[in-house]
């Protein structure tokens, strides 16, 4: 029997996702449609959300609720529970474990580069801006060369059906890789007790403060998290800085001639192209927002994205600004849930720039018209035409 094609929507691309978010800035600050979360738009209503954990829980995910074996990430948690998860993880977390893992970030960008650099067109998601962040994931968690393509596998299952393992029902695929994961992680985190490495998942192993130790079951969500916060994120802060240097090849001769306007440059592209585009909250209590009645329990969507285009903050918000003073974005969040990975994520921004600027005379995207994200996260693949330097 012939099977009737369902039609597909296609994901928006920029320009139609952030003349949406304009018209809710400007018409429905806080609104919703019928069984949805409500959408602030707002930057000021949404710092405001992010910032007062006491009224916007995190605990969003039914699933993990209900499920009373499984341990809760931090991202996931409120305080109590959140502080101690939190103090435990950012001692592995300091900026000088960050910058000791910078030699071995630029030679995995190098490699990647020198390979896609070698030809005249390339998947940047593939070759480039995905094998960069799991490699750097997979080395913190002390994942062997032997094990890094299984390991990128799990990843890429997991990802794909994140937002089903989060609030629906998960995949019989996603479901298979995150047992196979527990039992590889789990493993490991059992030698790691008899014998320490020299990586962040033995770091966690060990670290104990006056809050205790980190459990097993603490140390494998962990694993989970620094997959589902620090890969797809990480991914798309670099295809955000290909399309400005799509739109701007001068941006790109610019900062070949002068490389310490390069954390600018991110900066202004992680408010430009915001790569976590939402988070999600609860209401802990009746309470008002933009002027809307908001219910104990309701789902809220701070729309970090908009937030980042609002012209009540930013000006000229709809232009990129590359040197742009103040820039109080809002791309890695705000409060008790603030990105413990920024130091990181700003890295490997920089070098992977570093790294195009080192090798290309520029390059251009075969589809400029692309969705602006896919579902969660960064298109599954982004064809580049690349101009290699003489
Ligand atoms: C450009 C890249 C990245 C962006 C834009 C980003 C953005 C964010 C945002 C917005 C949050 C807060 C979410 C919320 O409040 O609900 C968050 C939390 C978090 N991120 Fe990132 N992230 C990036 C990269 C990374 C990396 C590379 C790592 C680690 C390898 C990481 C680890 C974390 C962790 C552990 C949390 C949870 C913090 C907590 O709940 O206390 N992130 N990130």
């Amino acid at each position: 029997m012939e099977q009737e094609e369902l039609p597909v929507e296609n994901p928006p691309t920029g320009a139609e996702l952030y003349a949406e978010y304009a018209e809710l800035r400007a018409e429905n600050p806080v609104s919703r449609n019928e069984g949805e979360p409500w959408r602030v738009a707002r930057y000021e209503d949404v710092r405001h959300v992010l910032k007062a954990h006491a009224d916007f829980s995190s605990e969003v995910s039914q699933r993990m609720q209900e499920d009373e074996d499984r341990t809760p990430t931090m991202l996931f948690t409120d305080p109590p529970a959140h502080d101690r998860l939190r103090a435990l993880v950012s001692r592995a977390f300091t900026p000088r474990q960050v910058a000791a893992q910078e030699t071995q970030i630029e030679e995995r960008c190098e490699r990647l580069m020198l390979n896609l650099a070698s030809k005249s067109r390339g998947d940047l998601i593939t070759e480039f801006a995905a094998p960069l962040p799991v490699g750097v994931v997979a080395t913190m968690l002390g994942v062997e060369d032997g094990d890094f393509v299984q390991f990128k596998h799990w990843s890429d299952t997991i990802f794909t059906n994140i937002g089903e393992i989060l609030i629906g029902t998960p995949s019989e695929a996603a479901v298979q890789a995150g047992g196979e994961m527990s039992a590889y992680f789990l493993e490991r985190i059992g030698r790691l007790r008899q014998t320490p490495g020299s990586h962040l998942l033995s770091d966690l192993v060990y670290v104990e403060t006056a809050e205790g130790h980190l459990t097993d079951g603490e140390l494998l969500m962990f694993c989970f998290l620094l997959l589902i916060a620090g890969n797809e994120t990480t991914t798309s802060l670099i295809v955000g800085c290909v399309r400005i240097f799509h739109d701007r090849p001068d941006l790109f001769d610019r900062l070949k001639l002068s490389p310490d306007l390069i954390p600018g440059f991110i900066e202004e592209t992680l408010r430009y192209h915001s790569p976590f585009r939402a988070t999600l909250r609860k209401a802990r209590r009746n309470l008002h927002l933009g002027g809307q009645d908001i219910r104990e329990g309701d789902l809220i969507l701070p729309l970090i994205a908009s937030a980042n285009r609002d012209d009540r903050v930013f000006d000229s918000a709809d232009r990129f600004i590359f040197n742009r003073q103040p820039n109080p974005h809002l791309a890695f969040g705000l409060g008790i849930h603030s990105c413990l990975g920024a130091t990181l994520a700003r890295m490997e921004g920089r070098l992977a720039v570093e790294s195009m600027l080192r090798h290309l005379d520029g390059l251009s995207l075969c589809d400029p018209e692309m969705p602006e994200l896919d579902g969660f996260g960064a298109p599954a693949s982004v064809g580049v035409e690349l101009r290699p330097s003489g």
